[in-house]
């Protein structure tokens, strides 16, 4: 591939922990595929996108689907984007789980009366997604307030302007070995996987 001057390509981030290490709520298999198959599938195609955008600026491609390759490019950039909060957003080894504290545990409780009321939204309004998508906790800076959202496929219904907190893969790859049609026990399992620690610092960031 040639490079493209001044352009970074896009690289596959490290994997937080190892491949067993968010055993047994997601198994090593299933981490595996969905890392080093998805995950670095949609940073390969990324740069690949972009360097067919550049043949087709440069009038090499003279013949070619505009939309398709933007839609295309947006669709495995936020691959990228989106995959990487969802590694961090989980921590190996049992220390995952719980309940939020600080910030983000104080907000929580404002907002929704207490954890386990949050708790219960997160995970109804993850169980409505219809398809390919993801369950996110977003931070509305105008309002001061947490939105629980989903996205669906990699980039409809959700604002850029109201950044992640916190989020949940729900495409199929990300349970369909180990939970088959069962989403929903996927879904129950991850709470035990949440990294709070993150997410506490993702908020930080927003706020500052
Ligand atoms: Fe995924």
């Amino acid at each position: 591939m040639e490079e493209i001057k001044g352009l970074r390509k896009y690289e596959l981030p490290p994997l937080p922990y190892k491949l067993d290490g968010l055993e047994p709520y997601i198994s090593k298999d299933i981490v595996d595929v969905h890392y080093n198959a998805h995950h670095k599938g949609y940073v390969n195609t990324a740069n690949n996108l972009i360097e067919r955008l550049n043949g087709i600026i440069k009038e090499e491609v003279k013949s070619y689907d505009i939309h398709g390759v933007l839609r295309n490019l947006t669709f495995n950039i936020n691959g990228d984007k989106l995959h990487t909060l969802y590694w961090k957003d989980m921590a190996p080894e049992g220390k995952g789980g719980g309940k939020p504290g600080g910030k983000l545990g104080d907000l929580i409780d404002q907002q929704y009366g207490n954890f386990d009321k949050f708790k219960k939204l997160f995970t109804e309004a993850s169980n409505s997604n219809p398809g390919t998508g993801w369950a996110v906790l977003t931070y509305d800076k105008e309002n001061s307030n947490l939105q629980i959202m989903t996205v669906e496929n990699h980039f409809m219904n959700h604002l850029a302007e109201m950044p992640i907190v916190l989020i949940l893969d729900e495409f199929e790859h990300a349970y369909y070995l180990q939970y088959k049609n069962k989403r929903p026990d996927y879904i129950t399992a991850w709470w035990n996987l949440v990294n709070w620690d993150e997410a506490e610092s993702k908020l930080g960031e927003i706020l500052k």
